[in-house]
């Protein structure tokens, strides 16, 4: 994965804080990041602490967030829990009221919860529901969200929000369609919002993260250890934070979507014979967990 936006600004601002030893920009700023009970939040939640950061932990599990406070508090960091059903709308904006009141404004914003569906078209045909999940926790919760933070950091002008979304919308890999257009929806919103919040100093990050190991990819047989660890994206991810950059992406997807764009019947023809030698999961026929 590498930093396709790196403003030489950010890179000497990271070069300046390496030889002098100054604080991360995220020192004694209110980080919230959602999904921080588990996978990749969760280690995004310790690495933002390790930072000085002020960690507002979002998630549905409310004991799950209290063991990451607790790890927190354990190495000298500060940390909040505010446990939330994304798809919840109601209980989006009563987290939106009570973050507000509790710090004025977040500075920054991790829009990380998310499920992910692996399975065919094929399998799919009596499963809108599928469709229906995916939108409500990876696109109208994490835009119910940011609208609801984004007047305060517009009024404090600053603030930055980091979408993890998936390599899949640049590649557009079959077996995920409701999932990656779930993510694709969030990517162009915040693209959008962007431009609009340009002036105010509010800026986003769209990750397209490749595989990580973590419960949400356990299901499917073909990844089993073959992803990148919470640990690792998490690095990345306080990369983000700190050098706000436009996107975060692989090589390999970059290079899949330039291949998408000048040659688009090979590409499906590339992505059809990938599709057709790879099965479904147990999971996802039905037959597992
Ligand atoms: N693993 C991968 O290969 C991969 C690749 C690319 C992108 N991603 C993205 O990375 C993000 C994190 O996934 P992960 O791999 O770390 O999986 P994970 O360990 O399963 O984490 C998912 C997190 O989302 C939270 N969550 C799920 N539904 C929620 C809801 N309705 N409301 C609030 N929180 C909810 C979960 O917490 P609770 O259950 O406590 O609510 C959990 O903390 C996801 O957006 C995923 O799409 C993952």
């Amino acid at each position: 994965m590498k930093l396709i936006v790196q403003t030489p600004r950010a890179a000497a601002a990271r070069v300046l804080r390496r030889v002098t030893g100054a604080p991360s920009p995220l020192d004694g700023r209110v980080v919230m990041i959602t999904g921080a009970s588990s996978g990749i939040g969760r280690a995004t939640a310790l690495a933002t602490a390790r930072r000085g950061a002020r960690v507002v932990l979002v998630a549905r599990r409310a004991d799950a967030l209290k063991e990451v406070r607790a790890e927190i508090e354990k190495a000298g960091g500060a940390a909040d829990v505010f446990p939330c059903d994304l798809t919840d709308g109601p209980a989006v904006d009563a987290l939106v009221a009570d973050a507000l009141e509790a710090y004025g404004a977040v500075d920054y914003l991790v829009n990380n919860a998310g499920r992910s569906i692996r399975r065919s078209l094929d399998l799919t045909y009596d499963r809108f529901h599928d469709f229906e999940r995916t939108m409500a926790v990876n696109y109208f919760g994490p835009v119910r969200l940011t609208m609801g933070l984004l007047p305060a950091m517009r009024a404090q002008k600053f603030g930055h929000v980091v979408n993890i979304l998936t390599w899949g919308v640049q590649i557009k890999a079959p077996k995920f369609a409701p999932y990656i257009a779930s993510k694709a929806a969030l990517d162009v919103f915040s693209r959008i919002a962007g431009r609009e919040a340009f002036f105010d100093n509010v800026t986003f990050t769209n990750m397209r993260v490749s595989t990580v190991d973590t419960a949400m990819t356990a299901p499917t047989e073909a990844y089993a250890g073959r992803g990148l660890s919470p640990e690792t994206v998490a690095e990345r991810v306080v990369r983000a934070l700190e050098d706000r950059p436009l996107t975060v992406n692989t090589l390999f997807a970059d290079a899949y979507e330039v291949f998408n764009l000048v040659a688009p019947r090979l590409s499906d023809l590339g992505m059809a014979i990938a599709h057709r030698a790879t099965k479904d999961s147990a999971a996802a026929r039905g037959q597992g967990g």
